[in-house]
């Protein structure tokens, strides 16, 4: 048997085991699938081992990343050939041959819903813009997106919800978003069979604002609010994370980092490398209200960013600023701890940039969960500071800095790291949209079922 038919009967394999899963409904008939699935992996994996370990040592294959999208056999070698001999510290790879697989459909809207937004700049630029970096990235992503609908695994609904900055306060203003993906969902369901075949559980919307499918900036609003009926039986890729029940997160979902321009980031390391001279001890710029306003009974940041600023603004290792300012990746490049506490929602791209940038993240935002944990072992590469702790941080940053520092900044600096948080235009194998994509087919393997429904 040659590789390509092993490859061809693995596919056939996996589309009988979800297909199989879809028909039945019991999860003890399930479980067993699922051992002789795996049984049939195994088998399947030594064979190809064998086979593949034949064709190494007899004719070596260049096993270097730029080949792998040319070539499946030369992925498939090399995932199993790493796994079995776990050679090389570098390629974590941790997703099976069958990855290469997957199939996403994506829905073409028309620019209402997508591209006529962009005329503004700004639209593919801001934090919230991981909306439309995915949509673009899938769109390149020739092994992984299928035209035949058919075959599709998952479905793409590229709806930019973010884009409509407000002209008054500069924020975006997110109030259209559930009637606009309403409306791409009426549009998509009229006109193609698949939403309502599986009530849209295999439909997948990037939802990149504060509170994620909850669309408003404000909790306590974003929850009365909820995720709107029509999303809730779909996968949501969203920003929005913590490690306890939160209506806005209620829902099928990957966690994505917020989007960060990986030309910007390239820029600034050109002048200033990750292992340069780091002159700033504790670094943070960004909104500190010295009068913290009182909006509803909440507070921006739940005061912690104005403890900051009260405590530390006069100590010389802190480098605190409250003004904006447009060279600010060079002074996360020059500083050696970079705080990221919350602002109205746990998250902040200033994660995404501290570690692009090599300065170790100090996380402040109790309860947070952060995007792709199985890529970036977050306990290894940050520090995370408890909200009520923050008037210690001088104490615990001195104290870190005098022991494991080094061993954290190594662990930073690996370059797996920083690729795996940013998204480009033209997917990179272990870039962000990699990372979703292993995320949904782990989904189709494992706890998720397109039969979700069904089971009802
Ligand atoms: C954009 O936001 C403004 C308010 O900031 C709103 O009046 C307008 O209707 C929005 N545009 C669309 C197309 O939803
Ligand atoms: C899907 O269901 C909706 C509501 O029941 C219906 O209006 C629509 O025509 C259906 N779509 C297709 C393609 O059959
Ligand atoms: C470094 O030390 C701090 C404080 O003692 C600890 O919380 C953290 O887990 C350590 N990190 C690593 C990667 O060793």
């Amino acid at each position: 048997m040659t590789a390509s038919e092993l490859q061809k009967l693995a596919k056939k394999s996996r589309g009988f085991y979800v297909k199989m899963k879809i028909l039945h409904k019991g999860r003890q008939l399930e479980k067993s699938l699922f051992s002789k699935y795996y049984q049939w992996i195994l088998w399947f994996s030594f064979t190809l081992y064998f086979l593949t370990s034949f064709v190494i040592t007899n004719k070596p294959i260049p096993l270097s990343k730029t080949h792998v999208f040319g070539s499946k056999i030369s992925l498939s070698s090399r995932v199993l050939f790493d796994s079995v001999k776990k050679t090389s510290q570098q390629s974590k790879l941790k997703y099976p041959a069958t990855f290469k697989d997957l199939k996403i459909y994506i829905y073409e809207l028309s620019s209402e819903y997508n591209e006529k937004w962009l005329s503004n700049k700004r639209c593919s630029n801001h934090l919230f813009a991981s909306e439309v970096a995915i949509h673009r990235a899938l769109l390149n992503a020739y092994d992984f997106r299928t035209l035949d609908p058919n075959e599709a695994d998952f479905f793409f609904v590229p709806v930019y919800v973010s884009c409509n900055f407000s002209t008054v306060n500069g924020f975006p203003d997110i109030g259209h978003a559930r009637s606009l993906l309403f409306s791409a969902i009426q549009l998509i369901s009229t006109n193609y069979p698949f939403w309502n075949h599986s009530r849209g559980s295999d439909h997948i919307f990037v939802a990149s604002h504060d509170y994620g499918a909850c669309f408003h900036a404000m909790e306590d609003r974003a929850i009365d609010s909820g995720i709107p009926e029509f999303l809730k039986n779909s996968i949501i890729l969203q920003t929005f994370g913590v490690n306890y029940r939160h209506p806005c997160q209620d829902v099928e979902n990957v966690l994505i980092p917020p989007y960060i321009s990986p030309e910007s980031i390239g820029k600034t390391l050109e002048k200033a490398p990750l292992t340069g001279n780091r002159d700033i001890m504790v670094f943070f710029r960004g909104k500190m209200e010295v009068h913290p306003k009182d909006v509803s009974g909440k507070f921006y940041s739940k005061r912690v960013r104005t403890e900051i600023w009260r405590r530390y603004k006069g100590d010389k290792r802190f480098y605190l600023h409250r003004n904006r300012f447009t060279g600010y990746q060079s002074e996360i490049a020059r500083s050696v701890f970079c705080l990221c506490p919350l602002g109205w929602a746990p998250w902040s791209p200033r994660l995404v940039e501290s570690v692009a940038l090599g300065c170790v993240p100090v996380i402040i935002a109790d309860g947070i969960r952060l995007p792709f944990p199985s890529a970036v072992k977050w306990a290894e590469i940050s520090l995370t500071v408890e909200e009520r702790d923050v008037g210690k941080l001088g104490q615990i940053l001195e104290h870190v800095a005098a022991t494991n520092l080094s061993t954290i900044q190594r662990n930073l600096w690996d370059p797996a790291v920083k690729h795996a948080l940013l998204f480009n235009d033209h997917m990179q194998e272990g870039d962000a949209t990699w990372q979703i994509l292993i995320s949904l087919f782990n989904k189709l393997d494992g706890s998720y079922t397109k039969s979700r429904v069904w089971n009802q």
